[in-house]
């Protein structure tokens, strides 16, 4: 990008969202395929159909912009995805693989949530105020998504006997959430 403007930053970046969105879609139905826990599988399920509709959302914000969707690869979430594939297939359907999807599905989330904050971040100093609005959206469900897979992640994980460092990330929790 010789010369490039922040534009092109920005459009590269909701290029790059493009493609992980739709590398979430192909491959969300293995995640949930290899759940065991029923909560966890509905979850996913759910988000799937969300981020079926993130899609459509980022075609409006290119429809806006006047762009076509770029052909680009995503390679930070096909790592990503390919960590997660790794996962399920070496391990049994099991809550201990159903903790490992999850710790998997957060790191997808994690990158969504930080592509999408710097993306609705550039609309809004780019004076795009309606795309900004749209991406917000889509950022809220992901923080929703990932606080919930929390959420089953205690459910599953509490049952267990292995809940011990719970304190400790919760003071964590807590140290971050002073920071932002
Ligand atoms: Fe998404």
């Amino acid at each position: 990008m010789k010369n490039a403007k922040f534009e092109d930053v920005f459009r590269e970046g909701l290029a790059d969202l493009y493609d992980a969105e739709n590398q979430i879609v192909a491959a969300l139905p293995k995640l949930i395929a290899a759940s065991s826990s029923e909560e966890l599988a509905e979850a996913l399920q759910e988000h799937l159909d969300e981020t079926k509709e993130q899609v459509k959302r980022l075609d409006k914000v290119f429809q806006m912009m006047g762009e076509q969707p770029a052909g680009k690869t995503c390679e930070g979430m096909q790592g990503l995805l390919k960590e997660g594939e790794r996962i399920i297939s070496e391990n049994e359907k099991s809550p201990v693989l159903d903790a490992g999807i999850i710790a998997a599905a957060q790191k997808v989330e994690h990158y969504e949530i930080a592509s999408y904050g710097t993306a609705r971040s550039m609309a809004e100093m780019l004076g795009q105020s309606e795309v900004a609005d749209l991406l917000q959206e889509t950022l809220e469900e992901e923080e929703a998504a990932d606080e919930n897979l929390t959420e089953i992640a205690a459910d599953i994980m509490g049952g267990t006997g292995l809940g011990e460092g719970d304190e400790e990330e919760e003071i964590e929790e807590e140290e971050i959430e002073e920071e932002a």
